[in-house]
């Protein structure tokens, strides 16, 4: 399946999305798809199956997003853990997102015609070099997109992330392109992988576990968490909006804590400036390589 699907929602799915357009929704809503496995078993079918049906159910889910007005989406694609998991598995996982990259930039057209940037974000190190050239070669070609935004996790966690920005920053210590007294809570979000997008204000986690399973663990610490039972491959367009509908609930808290945030936040300086141009141009040269990417 495409990754951009043609809108198809009846009228009565229509008439809700107006309604709930007018309550206010999320500019960023981050997922964890779960239940992939589970979606195989029930319906006695193998695990790839389910992790199959997910993918689909995600390019159906960003069109719901796309429709209810949200600009920016993350998923939980594959984690560091996931690694863990038996070696059919992995290389099964691995095999889907190498098609579906290539899918990806097959469509590069309809990407351009909606205005889609894709990021990636992770340790893409721990990657087969085949899937990092996907990777880098996505990113490259829809990263002028300022419509809508798609951030994959892909062999990310966030301890690992986290662990990076700090390694970068003491190594800007070392170089003495920062000082110590530079390091605030402000550099250490800049200085992460998701330094580019706003904090996502709804996450969603499907399939009835209660927990955030190493996602976004920085970022997310102010936002509206919404648990769901239903397993992600049956997850509906009626669950994403009762989801936003509970984030409308708990908004008005969320914009007093982003506001104590805000006043707290650190002044920047011109080495804390060129430190992060440095970072963020050393990233973008290290996946270009990778990717052998031809402007
Ligand atoms: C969690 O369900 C899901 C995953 C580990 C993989 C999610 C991947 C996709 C939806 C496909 C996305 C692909 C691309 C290229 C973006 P689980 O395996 O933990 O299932 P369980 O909780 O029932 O065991
Ligand atoms: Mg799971």
């Amino acid at each position: 399946m495409s990754w951009i699907r043609e809108k198809s929602l009846n009228w009565l799915q229509l008439l809700c999305v107006k309604v709930i357009r007018s309550g206010g929704v999320p500019k960023h809503v981050a997922f964890i798809m779960d239940g992939n496995r589970r979606y195989a078993e029930k319906n006695k079918v193998e695990k790839i199956e389910g992790h199959t049906k997910g993918f689909d159910k995600l390019a159906e889910t960003l069109q719901w997003c796309l429709d209810l007005g949200i600009p920016e989406v993350t998923v939980y694609a594959f984690s560091i853990e996931n690694f863990k998991r038996s070696t059919d598995e992995v290389n099964a996982l691995l095999e889907l997102a190498r098609q579906k990259f290539q899918r990806l930039l097959s469509e590069r057209d309809k990407l351009m015609e909606h205005g889609v940037c894709v990021r990636v974000i992770g340790n893409l190190a721990l990657l087969p070099e085949d899937i990092r050239k996907l990777i880098a070669e996505a990113m490259f070609i829809t990263k002028e997109n300022n419509k809508a935004f798609l951030n994959v996790a892909f062999s990310y966690t966030a301890r690992d992330e986290i662990t990076n920005a700090v390694k970068s920053i003491v190594a800007g210590v070392e170089r003495k392109v920062l000082l110590p007294s530079d390091i605030s809570q402000e550099l250490i979000t800049n200085s992460l992988y998701t330094n580019n997008s706003p904090n996502p204000e709804l996450v969603i986690r499907t399939s009835g576990e209660v927990r955030l399973s190493d996602f976004l663990l920085w970022q997310i610490s102010c936002s509206c968490i919404y648990f769901t039972k239903v397993l992600w491959p049956e997850f509906t367009f009626w669950h994403m909006l009762a989801a936003v509908f509970y984030y409308q609930r708990c908004k008005e808290d969320l914009v007093d804590i982003n506001r104590f945030e805000a006043n707290v936040s650190a002044p920047s300086n011109c080495r804390i400036d060129t430190f992060l141009t440095e970072l963020n141009a050393y990233r973008t040269a290290k996946s270009e390589e990778v990717g052998q990417v031809v402007a």
